[in-house]
């Protein structure tokens, strides 16, 4: 297994482009199984992820391929053979379950696999089979797989979701365009994510409105037909990268980078000293001389600060000046680079969902593990101010949600290699 080599050094400056958003084309992209005809997608992220989604929709028969080495996925499920997604595809990627909704609406059948849990959490399904049972479909758990049908197809319904689940709100939108009828799904999920897919769904002849805000209407239709969609811009790769300057100092502009994707974490790292202008190429993001202030910090859905950038800013609050506490309420297991943070120096208590991070002056390099993908960024951004080498070993990770992260930090100055194991 491949490692990265980070060598704590000095300040950075210069220009990093943000990709597409992975966890929109992993809702994007299951899409196409609502049609017969050919939807594809435009700057889609070159990910591990993308190609364990691409290599599902193959074995449900649909043609899935990456042209221009990737960044356009044209695909069609014209001529589908299974509506069954296998245990050992789902087990790799939780967001295999987003076949589901697609599925059922359009052939009124499908197998899953349960994903099982992962590194940080159980991340069950109840939300999902919930919203889709609203809808007519019949769902029952067997040999680990949801047996879901709906002979006499979907019909509309009113739905009201217990927590804001991204996934589950996928899901049922997905699945609502289809069933007959009108369809109100309320404390829904508003992430940008779910955003990008109701403009592709519209644009593939959905009728929806309200999307980003907790009520959703779809009026069903008979059948969606092609589009053609650009993807969403990933921020929670831009929160990332914004990260990078906030910890190492100096200046970086992430391109493609907007604001209103990443307003609470903004709000976060300008409490803490950080300085954020926004461009008309990104966000400018800077740091002066002198430590960075601790915050607080408590995850929550969208508009709140994301879960998905948790880890990131407690590298960056680990040698700030005072006391931060942070508060993970998603997932209940998400604070495993913690301990990984602590080999480096950093002075951290985790109680429950609660970690309380003492700024220390510095972080010493030190051999480091990761363990899911978002911990495994925040170990590299803490090696990129440390005094020293930090090995991060494990980086399969981190290749399911950054793309080039070795040399897009290389092109602003960080000393970072890719050791081949
Ligand atoms: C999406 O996961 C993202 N993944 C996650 O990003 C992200 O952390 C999460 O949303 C929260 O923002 C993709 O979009 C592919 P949820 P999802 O359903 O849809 C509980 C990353 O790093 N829950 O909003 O699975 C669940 O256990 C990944 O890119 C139920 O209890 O998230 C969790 O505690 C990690 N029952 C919470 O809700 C359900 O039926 C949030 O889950 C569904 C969820």
């Amino acid at each position: 297994m491949d490692s990265i080599v980070v060598t704590g050094g000095g300040a950075l400056s210069g220009e990093i482009p943000i990709a597409g958003a992975k966890n929109a084309c992993l809702a994007l992209m299951p899409a196409t199984l609502l049609s017969e005809d050919p939807l594809t997608l435009t700057n889609a992220p070159r990910l591990s992820d993308i190609k364990t989604m691409t290599t599902l929709l193959q074995s449900l028969g649909a043609e899935a391929t990456g042209l221009q080495d990737g960044q356009v996925l044209a695909m069609s499920s014209h001529d589908l053979t299974s509506t069954r997604a296998d245990y050992d595809i789902v087990r790799k990627m939780r967001a295999s379950n987003l076949v589901l909704g697609p599925l059922i609406a359009r052939f009124g059948h499908a197998e899953v696999s349960l994903p099982g849990g992962c590194a940080i959490g159980a991340r069950p399904m109840d939300l999902h089979i919930h919203g889709l049972e609203k809808l007519g479909a019949e769902i029952e758990l067997r040999d680990g797989y949801l047996h879901a049908k709906a002979p006499g197809g979907l019909k509309g319904a009113e739905i009201a979701l217990e927590f804001a689940s991204v996934g589950a709100t996928e899901n049922i939108v997905m699945a609502a365009t289809l069933a007959k009828g009108t369809t109100v799904l309320t404390n829904a999920a508003r992430e940008p994510e779910i955003v990008d897919l109701v403009k592709c769904l519209r644009a593939m002849g959905a009728q929806i409105d309200g999307e980003g805000t907790s009520r959703i209407e779809i009026q069903g239709v008979d059948r969606l037909h092609g589009a053609t969609h650009q993807v969403v811009a990933d921020r929670i790769e831009l929160g990332t990268y914004m990260l990078a300057p906030a910890i190492a100092g100096g200046e970086v502009e992430c391109l493609g980078g907007k604001m209103s994707l990443v307003e609470a974490f903004v709000e976060r790292l300008e409490a803490a000293g950080i300085g954020v202008e926004e461009t008309e190429r990104g966000l400018k993001v800077s740091r002066g001389e002198g430590r960075v202030s601790a915050v607080d910090v408590t995850t929550e859905p969208f508009p709140g600060f994301p879960t998905d950038l948790q880890a990131q800013i407690m590298a960056m609050l680990c040698t700030a000046e005072g006391t931060s506490t942070l508060n993970e309420t998603i997932f209940e297991n998400r604070f495993m680079h913690a301990p990984e943070l602590t080999r480096m120096g950093a002075n951290i208590d985790v109680q429950g969902g609660t970690a309380t991070v003492t700024g220390v002056e510095k972080l010493r390099g030190a051999p480091v593990m990761a363990t899911d993908l978002r911990a495994s960024v925040s170990l590299i951004l803490a090696g990129l101010a440390a005094e020293g080498e930090t090995v991060v070993s494990r980086v399969y990770h981190l290749d399911r949600g950054y793309e080039h992260v070795v040399r897009k930090l290389q092109g602003v100055g960080a000393r970072i290699e890719r050791v081949k194991a």
